[in-house]
């Protein structure tokens, strides 16, 4: 077949759209031109349910994007998904730090790069939209899918998450999920969320709408429901608050496979693209729509925001990277940058670190994951990528003239060695997105009959070849389920190692791997620790960089606890769950009980002081000292509290930060913007300020006394 040359009425309609005119009046007239069978395709995915469902648990997830409202005729591009946020799911993409670890950079700057890095990897890849931007509270650490968000705080997700957003949208459309209040794994599926409208809204929500502002382009609902109503057919989620109230413009789609249970009602309360598959809404949507059970202005109203969107981004689908992008050796410094400036020093006494190159002859390597490629859980985000540079490659890329002793367990080789490093911590055996059998089983009624004319398997159906063992994501130890963790420790044999370690040399450094928080008993017994996290492809030779110099950049994304039954409650098998207006470090402050490790904590190779903070109207002016002796770096964070508050409230709540870097001895000045709005209440759908003043706090971590003001 010739490609015409004639422009489609889609790209006439991009053309008037990038030239000023209005984007949803230009997506009206296309939809007035689409056949009903063309509007209702519109609202699913365009792979047939069984034979897609096959194809994606033989390996498809990783192979190909997943497609969803082309309509050919009209030259509408319809999307193109696929995954993150760790890097681009299909193809050898290059594997950045997990979400948690960038969330403890503290650096939107980088952030924005690195999902500029991921944005065109994905569009090289085929992708014009991905679901990467995934952005719930960390109401608990033992949340299986942890390591995929930012944290426990609604301000720092949300500024993380935006600047992540916005290097994606540089390449292809993204998509903030899982709205709303996603924060338990095991029990996604069925758990109904109550929450009352100061959480939701003063909790759980101020950073999706911070991303939704930043012009983010899709929503995906969630698969729990929250006050009795499952999320992708929250009518109160996804049209009054998202659309009316935030004036949000994009399109929602579904979680996948099981994210709507009565296709009918979805379409009426605001849930654009049934995902991935022509499945519910293709059993239900035409009877209904002939019956007068569904309104067809609904229909339409779907259909428009969806094209409206593909309009709005319509340079994505004439830009396409080359294929040279994918893990190419920039991507791969950015990794390693990343995963620098994610690693958080916990202790370092002495100051063990960094080491002197010169004084180590011989380094002894301990533990499970020293020498193990663990990238993270093998869910919706792993990326198959067998060039891992594990803990034990970077030491020995990086001392080549040391002898470098390693052992799994056997702590004696510390004894005589001028350091030993211990590596601990999950893998996806521990903690992930639950991707058991027995998560199967709950959505299995949502499917059609497998020998369904239409959505079933054709009988001459030929199953594709099964994924081959190089094409599983690689990122961990075997094939394993997922899931919430059931205790904050480590397992029982990394916390002897520790101690066994710790007995033979005083010079042990114990990196932890893992998604969210470790609650660590043993952290006074060793010379120095820091949270390594799951740091991507590079990670080793992060490691190494961090080890012998490069500064560490992180700082805690939430706080970790003494003991862990100092949180609020997590019960991952529950059916009904409350979530309140505390939790993390707002909890431990409202209990006046000191977190083990706060909030925003982390040390650096330097020392900083606070100089000078004056507010300036909606700015404070602080200035921060490098009072020691090399270069380095520390986050100011703001946080706002109101003393006489009439409300129950966290005590305090971070309302601002920013990164400083400093040459050793210098005084650096920066501008911290000051929004006490993120104090404000919400009460009888309205927003209040509270008559009581602000105050302000600036400090290098929550429990940090600082600098106070008002
Ligand atoms: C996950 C989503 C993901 C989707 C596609 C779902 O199981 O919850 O986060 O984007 O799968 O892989």
């Amino acid at each position: 077949m010739t490609k015409s040359t004639e422009t489609s009425q889609f790209e006439r309609a991009a053309k008037r759209v990038a030239e000023g005119a209005d984007h949803h009046a230009e997506a009206a007239a296309i939809v007035a031109e689409m056949t009903t069978a063309e509007r209702l395709g519109c609202l699913d995915g365009d792979t047939i349910a069984w034979p897609g469902l096959i194809d994606m648990g033989a390996g498809g997830y990783h192979r190909h994007t997943w497609p969803a409202a082309h309509v050919e005729r009209l030259g509408v591009p319809g999307l193109d998904f696929s995954d993150g946020p760790r890097g681009c799911v299909i193809a050898r993409s290059t594997v950045f730090p997990v979400s948690m670890a960038r969330a403890a950079s503290f650096d939107p700057d980088l952030e924005r790069r690195v999902g500029a890095a991921i944005g065109a990897e994905l569009r090289a890849s085929g992708a014009t939209y991905t679901g990467a931007v995934c952005m719930n509270l960390l109401r608990h650490p033992a949340w299986g899918r942890a390591q995929e968000t930012y944290g426990e705080d609604p301000h720092h997700v949300g500024e993380m998450a935006a600047a992540f957003s916005e290097g994606l949208q540089q390449h292809v459309m993204a998509c903030m999920k899982h709205f709303a209040l996603n924060s338990m794994e095991n029990a996604r599926f069925k758990v109904d969320v109550t929450v009352d409208e100061r959480a939701l809204h003063e909790v759980y929500l101020p950073h999706f709408k911070r991303v939704a502002r930043s012009g983010v382009a899709s929503v995906m609902s969630a698969y729990n429901s929250v006050n009795g109503e499952w999320c992708g057919e929250n009518r109160t989620l996804l049209i009054d608050i998202l659309r009316e109230e935030w004036g949000w413009d994009g399109f929602v789609t579904s979680d996948f496979v099981a994210g709507l249970r009565d296709a009918v009602k979805s379409v009426g309360a605001g849930l654009n693209i049934e995902m991935p598959l022509r499945q519910q809404r293709a059993l239900a949507l035409r009877d209904a729509l002939e019956s007068g059970a569904l309104d067809g202005a609904d229909v339409d109203a779907r259909v428009t925001e969806t094209v409206a969107t593909f309009l709005r981004f319509a340079f994505v689908y004439d830009r396409r990277p080359s294929k040279s992008v994918v893990a190419c050796a920039q991507h791969r410094a950015l990794a390693r940058e990343a995963a620098v400036a994610s690693m958080v020093l916990l202790r370092n006494e002495g100051p063990l670190l960094p080491l002197e190159r010169k004084r180590l002859a011989k380094v002894a390597l301990l533990g499970r994951l020293a020498d193990v490629p663990n990238l993270g859980d093998n869910g919706s985000s792993s990326v198959i990528q067998r060039e891992v540079v594990t803990p034990l490659a970077g030491i020995r890329a990086a001392l080549p003239d040391a002898e470098i002793v390693h052992s799994e367990n056997d702590a004696s080789i510390a004894r005589d060695a001028d350091i030993a490093l211990v590596v601990v911590g999950y893998t996806a055996e521990h903690e992930g997105e639950y991707i058991g059998k027995s998560a199967m089983s709950d959505f299995v009624a949502l499917l059609p009959p497998v020998d369904h004319p239409e959505l079933g398997l054709p009988k001459d159906f030929v199953p594709p070849p099964a994924e081959a063992a190089g094409e599983r994501p690689t990122g961990t130890l075997g094939a394993t389920e997922g899931g919430d963790r059931r205790s904050l420790r480590l397992p029982p044999e990394d916390e002897a190692l520790i101690a066994a370690a710790a007995a033979a040399s005083d010079r042990v450094v114990v990196a932890v791997m893992g998604g969210s928080a470790v609650v660590m008993p043993w952290l006074n017994d060793v010379a120095a620790a820091l949270m390594l996290w799951y740091p991507g492809m590079e990670g080793g030779h992060a490691l190494a960089d961090v080890l012998l110099g490069s500064e560490p950049g992180g700082r805690l994304p939430f706080a970790i606890p003494v003991d862990e039954g100092d949180l609020v409650e997590f019960d991952p098998d529950a059916t009904r769950v409350t979530y309140g207006l505390l939790h993390g470090q707002w909890y431990l402050d409202r209990c006046g009980v000191a977190a083990h490790l706060p909030f925003g904590f982390g040390l650096g190779y330097t020392a900083f002081d606070l100089a000078s903070a004056e507010r300036d109207g909606a700015r404070l002016h602080v200035g921060v000292k490098n009072s020691g002796s090399r270069a380095g770096a520390t986050v100011l964070q703001v946080y706002g509290s109101v003393p006489d508050s009439e409300y129950e409230r966290p005590p305090q709540r971070l309302i601002g930060f920013r990164r400083v870097e400093a040459a050793p001895g210098a005084t650096v000045s920066v501008e911290i913007p000051l929004d006490f709005s993120q104090l404000d209440v919400r009460v009888d759908g309205k927003w209040l300020r509270e008559r009581a003043a602000p105050r302000w706090r600036v400090a290098f971590h929550a429990g940090d006394p600082g600098m106070l003001g008002s």
